[in-house]
């Protein structure tokens, strides 16, 4: 069975080399430079190896290309595109649309089509079926289903094959051939009751990471007011074995997901008349921490940054990945600039952000430490000036939240 996955990206490379093992899979991406990274055995992903990318591309289970033409005769098709948020901070559905035109276009047998990519319920019902339906002349009668994904990357205890997988399709028909698509290589797979609430569990997984991330950092604030360590006191209610659940301190969220998805909901909910205040609270709050994590640095500063030279130290938007979307350092090293600071910044996984490039981890007056790679060492980090905040309660030693 031949199966299309439109965008390479992190959710849809994975799937791609998931799917290999049981599926002849095209990986379809309007990137030409990732295409011809891909096919020469090259990912761009953690947690797809070359080797894997390799094994699929020399049994012929795996190719990458940008033709629409060539995924006109598969049979599933899975899209994995980008949901941003647009300039003015709304859902962004262009490339879920393009992908839709590209299946419209070229897909002419009914096939069944999976959305993973997150978006507001409604999505597959209201938006994806009548996109393709347009752009096919309503000649084609496909199969719909959504099936969110989860993946989180760089963990590696839960991956595609025992993280439970949510799934609903538009018609009985389509769920169970959703069923037996991902039943070749997920362990866990959840049917809930249709794809709407699916759509929703997904952003409402992510709000709840977002809102508590919100309620820690607004708790890091009133800690520090009120001269108590924030770290000793997540610990101490920590040792309630129910009821609570530790989240902790940091410069914001960062990444495709956290926050993004949740601006999702709240605009879906907004158009239905249904308030949602702390959502929109919930995203501020993140926001505003790189602006208070600058104050703090400037308030142990004698106020001022001006001339100082700085180093933020991880620009990633978390640990031990090379994703830079929606990094907290973005406004970090924006408001330290605002106050007059030089600043460079150290991530030798990033390497490369921004027409920037990675600086030494030495030679400071100021380092705030945004994201912490394990690849970097505590006493390096201490040594690279005479004054350290960090963000991450990963420094001991160091000024911090
Ligand atoms: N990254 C994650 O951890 C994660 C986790 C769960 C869900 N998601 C969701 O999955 C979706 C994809 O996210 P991602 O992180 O994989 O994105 P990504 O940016 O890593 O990859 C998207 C890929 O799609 C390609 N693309 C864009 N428009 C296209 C089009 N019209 N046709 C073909 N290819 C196209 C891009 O070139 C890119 O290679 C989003 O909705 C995201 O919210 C992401």
């Amino acid at each position: 069975m031949k199966v299309a996955v439109i965008g390479q990206g992190y959710v849809g490379l994975t799937i791609a080399a998931f799917a290999g093992e049981s599926f002849e899979v095209i990986g379809f991406d309007s990137n030409q430079d990732v295409v011809n990274q891909l096919n020469r055995g090259i990912s761009h992903i953690e947690g797809v190896p070359n080797s894997l990318l390799t094994t699929r591309i020399k049994a012929e289970s795996y190719f990458a290309t940008t033709k629409g033409s060539d995924i006109g005769n598969c049979e599933i098709i899975v899209i994995a595109v980008p949901t941003p948020l647009s300039k003015d901070r709304n859902p962004d559905l262009t490339f879920i649309e393009a992908a839709c035109k590209t299946i419209g276009e070229n897909v002419k047998n009914p096939v069944l089509v999976i959305n993973e990519s997150t978006s507001f319920p409604g999505t597959l019902r209201n938006i994806i079926k009548p996109t393709i339906e347009k752009y096919s002349s309503g000649q084609v009668e496909h199969l719909y289903a959504i099936s969110p994904e989860r993946v989180d990357p760089g963990r590696t205890d839960f991956n595609q094959k025992n993280t439970p997988r949510l799934f609903a399709g538009l018609t009985h028909e389509a769920s169970e051939k959703t069923r037996g698509f991902y039943s070749k290589f997920c362990d866990n797979l959840v049917e809930v009751s249709s794809p709407e609430v699916a759509e929703a569990a997904k952003l409402f997984e992510n709000t709840f990471r977002q809102v508590n991330i919100a309620l820690v950092n607004e708790f890091a604030q009133i800690a520090h007011s009120l001269g108590i360590s924030v770290y000793e006191t997540l610990d101490a209610a920590n040792t309630k074995p129910y009821g609570f659940m530790k989240f902790t301190p940091s410069a914001g969220v960062g990444g495709h997901c956290i926050p993004v998805d949740p601006t999702y909901l709240a605009a879906v909910a907004e158009e239905h008349g249904a308030p949602a205040t702390f959502i929109r609270r919930a995203n501020e709050v993140n926001l505003e921490m790189s602006k208070y994590i600058v104050n703090r640095v400037a308030a142990d500063n004698g106020g001022v940054l001006q001339g100082k030279s700085v180093l933020v130290v991880g620009v990633a938007y978390k640990p031990d990945v090379v994703d830079v979307r929606e990094t907290a350092a973005d406004l970090v090293i924006k408001y330290l600039r605002d106050q007059g600071a030089a600043v460079s910044w150290h991530d030798d996984i990033v390497g490369k952000w921004r027409g920037e490039t990675s600086a030494s981890l030495s030679g400071a007056d100021i380092t705030v430490v945004v994201t912490k790679h394990s690849s970097v060492g505590v006493k390096e980090i201490l040594a690279s000036a005479p004054y350290v905040f960090d963000a991450t309660g990963q420094v001991p030693g160091a000024k911090g939240l």
